[in-house]
This record gives C-alpha cells, structure tokens and sequence, in this order.
C-alpha cells in the first residue's frame, strides 16, 4: 500500500440475506487506488457494481473486509462517521442528476458546504467558482428545469466539486444523456482529470469506460480483471 493510495480496500464482502439464502453481492474484492488516478467500473448486471459503488462512497458498510479511505478506516464506522466522511470525501454524480428542482444553480451547487458549516458569502463564492468552471457562470440563477440534460449534468458536477473531495464518484453519469451530450460530459472528466481530481465512474458502456485510465471488471461479485486503457479516448487531445 503506497502513501498515495486514497483507497486501500481488502478482501471487502458484502452479504444480503434474502430470506433463507444469503446473496453474496461482493464476494472478496481487493484493490487500491492512487492519487489521481481515472478508473472505470464495469460488469453485467448483478455483477455487484453498485455494492461496490455504495461500499466506496460510505452510503454502506461491508459484512467483512477493509476500507481504508484516506488512511481511516471506514469500514468500522458507525452511520454518523459515516456521513461526515462521505461529505468530506466524496463528490457524488449520478445519472439521475439528483438535483433540487425549484432551486437555483447556485443553491444546488452549494447544498455540500451547508452541510459542512460553511458561511453564506464563503459558500456562494465558492459555489460561483466551480459553476464557472463547468461553463455555468452565466446560469447560477437558473433553475434545473430552465437547462438541458448536460447542463443538469454540469450542475452536478459543480456540486460534486465544491466540497474539493478526495474522490468523484460517478455512477453511470451519461446514462439520461444523448450520445453528443455524453462526449461533453466525458470532456469534463478529462479536464477534471488532467486537473488532478480521482474519478470513479461506474459504466456498463465500453465507449465511457474507453476514457478512463484504468478498468475494473467485476463479475459475480469479485474482479475478473482489473487493467491499463493501452489508448484512452481523449488522451492525445489538447486542451486549452
Ligand atoms: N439490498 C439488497 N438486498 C438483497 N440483495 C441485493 C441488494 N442489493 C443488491 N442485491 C443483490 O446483490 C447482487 C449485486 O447487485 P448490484 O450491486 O446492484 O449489482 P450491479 O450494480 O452490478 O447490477 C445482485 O444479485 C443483487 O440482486
Ligand atoms: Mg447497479
């Protein structure tokens, strides 16, 4: 285990009991992620992805095994650890974008720095800073029904950042989008990227996975393979 690994899991279960069977969703998954890196989640339905996901983004916790994020270990904490890691640490995009509807950009991108205490004025500047950096500047008064799907997306994104969290976390984030919307998306992960964020995004697209630095394939609740893009899409693109 490196200085630099934001997560260390180990042998991570995690068991469901469905009357009288046990489903064994995560079945012993080990791997380590390191500063900056870009990973994709993949694997069929059922493969135990979303387990993965919540394990990851302290939604849950396992039935056995570690998770070391950030040199704590998070495996053994109780619900309001929990919750105060997960605001702390991890920023969360979904496909679903999870926004407040009647609020503004702005309200939705600061919601995070409310709940870790932060003053108003600090908080609207900061919530200004990232919109603009989604290419929202001129939108923070708008609200989700007044933009499109990407720019829902962008919001997210926004609100994912604002924290500045060890880890964004996506789960399937181009999957409400058209195909043309999904590569914009996919471009500000790239920034993001180059920008030294770590990004998780969970995908059962090989095009979206084909973006990240490194995939993880789960199958039946273990990882089948874990390895290197050899050529990401976007890898040789210049950016301004
Ligand atoms: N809350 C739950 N209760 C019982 N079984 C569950 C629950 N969540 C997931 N499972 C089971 O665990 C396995 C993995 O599910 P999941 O992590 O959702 O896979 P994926 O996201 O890859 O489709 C599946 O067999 C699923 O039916
Ligand atoms: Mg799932």
């Amino acid at each position: 285990m490196s200085n630099k690994a934001v997560i260390h899991i180990k042998d991570l279960t995690k068991v469901y009991q469905m009357g009288q069977t046990e489903v064994h969703a995560l079945a012993g998954v080990s791997f380590d992620v390191q500063e900056n890196e870009y990973i994709a989640i993949m694997g069929p339905s059922g493969s135990g992805k979303s387990t993965l996901m919540n394990m990851i983004g302290c939604l849950d916790t396992p039935s056995s095994g570690d998770y070391v994020l950030n040199g704590s270990n998070v495996s053994k904490m109780d619900d309001a650890e929990l919750a105060e890691v997960r605001n702390r640490e991890i920023g969360f995009v979904f496909q679903t974008f999870n926004l407040l509807p009647r609020t503004s950009c702005l309200a939705n991108a600061e919601l995070p720095l409310i709940y870790a205490g932060m003053k108003a004025a600090e908080r609207h500047e900061r919530a200004k800073e990232v919109l603009t950096k989604v290419g929202l500047g001129d939108r923070i008064d708008h609200k989700p029904n007044e933009l499109s799907g990407g720019q829902r997306q962008r919001v997210a994104i926004a609100r994912a950042l604002v924290n500045n969290p060890s880890i964004i976390l996506a789960d399937e984030p181009t999957g409400n989008l058209d195909t043309k919307t999904g590569e914009e998306i996919m471009l500000l992960f790239e920034e993001l990227y180059r920008q030294g964020n770590t990004l998780i995004v969970v995908t059962h697209e090989q095009e979206i996975a084909d973006h990240a630095r490194r995939i993880v394939r789960l199958r039946d609740g273990v990882i089948e393979k874990d390895e290197k893009v050899e050529h990401p899409v976007l890898a040789n693109q210049q950016f301004a």
